[in-house]
Parts: structure tokens; C-alpha cells; sequence
């Protein structure tokens, strides 16, 4: 199941009317939410030139292109071209689109349509970090289980949702016991740092 879907972001780091870049199987890929809530992931080019629609806006139920302002619906149809206002635009003009879901405070994009959703996991989110090396679980004392790593951070029992981007990167989403207090997340949030650092080689 973890194979097939890519766990993408925290919900909490997408609020309504946000827009963000992440990456899913090395292709480029447009999130985002509208003003009611729903979540949608497109292929990140737009149909017209070609402008990243994760550099666009959304208003309402749809997002638009910052280039010329085309807009789409969140079924990725074109619904306004404002150079042609009496137009009403083709169906053949329609970004390609992912399955977005979220569960448990993780948003997780598979290419194509699944039965099974993927796993939920406890815990508040933490936060997502990027980190421009690998991980290596086993010195960090964590046990992994297909993009799924548990393990402690300054003593807080975590879960971290792993993504693998290109060049060796990865991404990290992290959700931590929902007990511990606020000063034990800051502290876990600083120890994910030393993780970064340390996969990353610097010395602090
Ligand atoms: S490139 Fe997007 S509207 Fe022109």
C-alpha cells in the first residue's frame, strides 16, 4: 500500500487557498486546497505554455494559472480563459490529475486510482523537513517498515512518513505522540534537525 501511495505533506501546512510544489515519483506536482476544503494534485505544468501552476492562486473552488490566468476546476477542466471571456473552453483542455487524500494529518498522492487507503497513524504533526541526503534508520535507532520509520526523538515517540525525492533527497513527515508537552515537541523538532544534520554530514 505504502509503495503505491507517497505521503506528500502534513495537512496542517495546507491551509484553504494554499498552493504548494511537492514531487511524487520524480514527477512535478501542484497540491492544493480550495476555500471549502478540498484537496486536490495536479500534474504542476500548465496546459496553455506550460507555467508551474504551483506558482498560481486559488479563488473559490478553483485554482489559476499566474501566467495568463487560465483557470481550472479541482477535476483539473478549464473553466475560464480570461483573454476569451465568452468562450467556453474545450473538455480537451484538462491537467492531468492525482488521487489526493489525507488521513490522520498526512496528505498522501497516488498516480492513479486505489481501493485501499493508505495506513493511519497516531499523533500530532510535528512537522515536515527535507533532507538532502539519506538517512541512515538503524544508527538513529529507528525501525522502518516501507516509507513508515518509528522510533524516539529527545525521548517523544515518533512516526515519520518517508518520501523519496530525487538526487538521494528525501523528505520527512513527522507526526509525534500527542501527550508530550510543548516543550518535549520543541525538543524533538530540534533533534529531527540533528537527524538532518548528521545524514547531511555537517558538524554542528
Ligand atoms: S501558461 Fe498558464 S495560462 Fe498561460
Amino acid at each position: 500500500m505504502t509503495a503505491v501511495w507517497t505521503p506528500v505533506a502534513l495537512s496542517r501546512d495546507l491551509p484553504c487557498l494554499g498552493v504548494m510544489p511537492v514531487c511524487v515519483d520524480g514527477m512535478d506536482v501542484a497540491l492544493w486546497r480550495s476555500a471549502s476544503g478540498r484537496l486536490a494534485a495536479w500534474s504542476d505544468r500548465c496546459p496553455h505554455r506550460g507555467m508551474r501552476l504551483s506558482h498560481g492562486f486559488v479563488r473559490g473552488e478553483a485554482l489559476s494559472c499566474i501566467y495568463h490566468g487560465w483557470s481550472y476546476s479541482s477535476q483539473g477542466n478549464c473553466l475560464r480563459i480570461p483573454a476569451h471571456p465568452d468562450l467556453v473552453p474545450p473538455e480537451a483542455i484538462r491537467v492531468p490529475v492525482y488521487y489526493a487524500v489525507e488521513v490522520g494529518g498526512v496528505v498522501w498522492i497516488a498516480p492513479h486510482a486505489i481501493d485501499a487507503l493508505p495506513p493511519t497513524f497516531e499523533g500530532v504533526a510535528l512537522r515536515s523537513l527535507t533532507v538532502e541526503a539519506g538517512v541512515d534508520w538503524s544508527v538513529a535507532g529507528f525501525s522502518v517498515s516501507g516509507l513508515v520509520a518509528r522510533g524516539l526523538l529527545a525521548g517523544v515517540a515518533v512516526t515519520i512518513m518517508i518520501q523519496f525525492l530525487p538526487a538521494g533527497r528525501m523528505a520527512l513527515h513527522v507526526l509525534a505522540d500527542a501527550t508530550a508537552s510543548p516543550i518535549a515537541l520543541t525538543k524533538a523538532s530540534r533533534a529531527l534537525e540533528a537527524l538532518r544534520r548528521q545524514a547531511e554530514g555537517i558538524v554542528a
